[in-house]
């Protein structure tokens, strides 16, 4: 049976994950001098989310602006960047950074455990491990966007084979009643992932969109640092940090309900 996630790893998840967004930042500015420190922690990144200034749960709305006490501690986050810019040390800058926000980490662990438990993440999703956007995509209007999350906590949701094609097959019939529509997609890092692919037809391939490197501070990136068990995956923060590149980029894709429908009856799930 897999392991609940202890406090130890959550606090192991939040470290790591603010490390390594603080290592990007660094290296994201370094190519990109146009954008400032703060358009980049705000947008890029999110830090904050993982501190205890932010009042929702860890997934909760993407606005700092909800926490007024953000700027202030953006604001020294900067001034240790400013001052090891100078001497061209990022490691130096990622330890005085990872040191001046930890005490803003254990307030969380507890909190966040309690929320995981309950499936916070989970609410609005209609479809298992899927959700729906409640409106047609305004650019593609015979297509319903939808989102991935994990309701096989702790497992994953790839160990059953049968759990993702169920959660499909309750997706299309619900949005094809709901809004009439024949197509289904989604921008996400899973694209990038070949046991995710594999779920699909041939034409969810066909129709995948180039590599989104815009990064952006939500899960369509860095939710591939989360594993199942919601600990961090250090296989792939190594990757990232050696290769500067984004190990799974989030790509667009989409297909056809009915040929999805037939793929899956192909396997014998209709
Ligand atoms: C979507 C999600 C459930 C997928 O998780 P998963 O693929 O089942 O995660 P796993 O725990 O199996 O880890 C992924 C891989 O990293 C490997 N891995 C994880 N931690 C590792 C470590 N410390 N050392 C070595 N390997 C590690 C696993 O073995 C696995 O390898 P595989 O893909 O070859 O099987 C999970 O990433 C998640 O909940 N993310 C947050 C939500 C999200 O991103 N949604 C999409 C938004 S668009």
């Amino acid at each position: 049976m897999v392991q609940e996630l202890t406090p130890e790893e959550h606090l192991d998840y939040l470290t790591a994950s603010i490390r390594l967004m603080l290592w990007f930042t660094w290296h994201w500015l370094d190519t990109h001098p146009a954008e400032t420190f703060a358009e980049v922690v705000d947008t890029r990144v999110d830090i904050w989310r993982r501190t205890r200034l932010n009042p929702r749960h860890l997934d909760g709305p993407f606005n700092w602006r909800e926490c007024p006490e953000w700027p202030a501690l953006r604001e020294r986050l900067e001034a240790l960047y400013r001052q090891h810019r100078a001497a061209g040390n990022a490691g130096a800058f990622e330890e005085a950074a990872a040191a001046l926000l930890a005490p803003y980490l254990p307030a969380r662990v507890q909190r966040d455990l309690a929320d995981i438990r309950a499936g916070v993440d989970l609410a609005g999703y209609q479809c298992g491990s899927l959700r729906y956007n409640l409106a047609v995509d305004a650019a593609r209007p015979h297509c319903v966007r939808f989102h991935i999350a994990n309701a096989c906590w702790p497992a994953s949701p790839f160990d059953d084979p049968r759990h993702f094609p169920l959660c499909f097959l309750d997706l299309m019939r619900q949005c094809a009643a709901t809004f009439g529509v024949t197509e289904i997609g989604t921008g996400t890092w899973l694209n990038s992932s070949p046991k995710w692919l594999r779920l699909f037809p041939a034409e969810w391939t066909e129709h995948l969109e180039a590599p989104n490197v815009d990064v952006q501070g939500h899960y369509g990136f860095w939710g591939q640092f989360v594993t199942a068990r919601r600990s961090f995956n250090h296989k792939l923060g190594r990757q990232f940090r050696e290769t500067g590149v984004l190990p799974l980029p989030p790509r667009f894709s989409w297909c056809c309900i009915t040929t999805m429908r037939e793929h899956l009856r192909r396997q014998g799930y209709v």
